[in-house]
């Protein structure tokens, strides 16, 4: 009875075995950060090669580059010339992860200098290449920076957008590293992905629901569920990432961290998700209903708290909330939102004696009338909150797609890979 939610179905991504994965540290103080980063991947288990600029090691010694990575550190193409260095770690990488990516090493890596270690791996390296951008705001708006942004994406590496937030001195806006958890993410993305994360998105606006809504009994109760939003989240990190403007309304989250770059409107009951869903569809190109919805509410609310009393619980009488997904559907075959947006909905299904999970699956996706329609096997030790998510994607064409198990951040560009396609041509990028 409890709304869908995209938090289900426990998998592994530790399937992804030990990877080769190069740390390009750029001169800037957020390279101190980037040791968190080192620590992640080689706590995960993967081999880890730190190769700092010059500048970076007025930042942080190379003692602890390779405390943390338990590699021999380099910076001149002359060091370990017998091992050919300057060609080997960049040829052997399964990732590059350039943090922090200043304005001028971005600059050199555009105009394909060699004049260091690390620039001259960059010209051999064949896998996936992650900046993270981190410097101040002027900086990072100048022309000359977003051209050579423009360059890396257009080249097929992955840009990450920076955080905004307080900067190195008293100044704040965007510029700043992105956290090394929101780093991390991207960088498993890229190796779980087979193929490139395309910058494909922008000039799209998105909006998504996500976590769980709360129904309030009294002043100190709530009905609500165990979604996490952490799909949700997973989604809106994935589009932002690969270039649309996002809008998340966000119900009870449950610690799931907020991607940066990603505008955020909190809500609470299920009729508070419903207005803000529909009057924010009207400007949205794709509308993703990710959110874990209670189609019940109390009838009524207390004023006060409820009091035990002598007589024993009363019964708590229900009425039904608006089928918020449904409902946008309507809205569009009304004209109210344009014809072209298309919507996404999620369903958390269990086999019963009726039918499996995508007899069920399908069923929903002819009730809500969306264009796709993801479906999570919950239940059976299938937990809310978890890191992995599998399932199918289904189609208003009847097309059906197998999820394969990996990461929420995997599933969520392969849902966008599905949404990317259905977008009208001439829409966004
Ligand atoms: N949803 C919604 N409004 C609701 C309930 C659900 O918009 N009141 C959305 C969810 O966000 C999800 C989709 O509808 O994208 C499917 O939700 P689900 O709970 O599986 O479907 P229900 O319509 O509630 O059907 P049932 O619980 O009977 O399976």
């Amino acid at each position: 009875m409890t709304g869908a939610t995209a938090d289900a179905a426990p998998t592994s991504s530790t399937a992804r075995g030990r990877k080769r994965i190069l740390i390009g540290v750029g001169g800037g103080i957020a390279a101190y950060k980037v040791c968190s980063l080192i620590r992640h991947f080689t706590e995960a288990g993967h081999d880890v090669r730190v190769i700092p600029t010059r500048a970076a090691l007025e930042f942080v010694g190379a003692a602890t580059f390779e405390a943390l990575s338990g590699n021999p550190v380099s910076t001149e193409v002359f060091e370990r010339v017998d091992e050919v260095e300057h060609v080997r770690l960049g040829q052997h990488a399964d990732l590059v992860i350039i943090a922090p990516a200043t304005a001028d090493l971005m600059a050199r890596a555009v105009a394909g200098r060699a004049d260091d270690l690390l620039t001259a791996s960059l010209l051999v390296t064949t896998c996936p290449v992650l900046y993270v951008p981190a410097m101040h705001t002027e900086m990072w708006r100048h022309a000359a920076t977003q051209a050579n942004v423009a360059t890396l994406r257009e080249r097929g590496n992955v840009v990450m957008t920076p955080a905004s937030g307080r900067l190195t001195g008293t100044d704040s806006g965007p510029g700043r590293l992105p956290e090394p958890q929101e780093i991390a993410l991207i960088g498993e993305l890229l190796l779980d992905r087979a193929e490139a994360l395309p910058y494909d998105l922008a000039g799209l606006r998105v909006l998504i629901s996500a976590g769980g809504t709360r129904e309030a009994l009294d002043p100190v109760r709530f009905l609500g569920n165990h979604s996490s939003g952490k799909q949700g989240f997973a989604l809106a990190r994935a589009a932002a990432q690969r270039g649309a403007s996002v809008t998340v309304v966000a119900g009870s989250t449950k610690g799931a961290g907020e991607p940066p770059a990603v505008r955020i409107v909190p809500i609470s009951t299920a009729r508070e998700l419903a207005d803000e869903m529909t009057t924010r569809a009207a400007d949205a190109d794709v509308v993703i209903m990710a959110a874990a919805v209670a189609d019940f509410r109390p009838v009524t609310m207390n004023e006060s708290k409820i009091k035990k009393g002598e007589a024993g619980p009363a019964p708590i009488e229900l009425t039904t909330n608006p089928d918020i997904l449904r409902g946008l559907v309507q809205a569009r075959d009304a004209g109210d939102i344009a014809g072209d947006t298309v919507i996404v909905g999620f369903a958390a299904e269990t086999g019963d004696e009726t039918g499996g999970v995508l007899d069920h699956g399908r069923a929903k996706l002819k009730r809500k009338g969306c264009d796709l329609l993801v479906v999570n096997a919950v239940g059976d030790g299938k937990a809310f909150g978890t890191e992995d998510n599998t399932g199918w994607l289904l189609a208003a064409t009847g097309e059906e797609t197998a999820l394969p198990p990996g990461s929420k951040t995997l599933m969520a560009s392969r849902i966008l890979d599905a949404v990317r396609s259905l977008v009208p041509d001439g829409s966004g990028a």
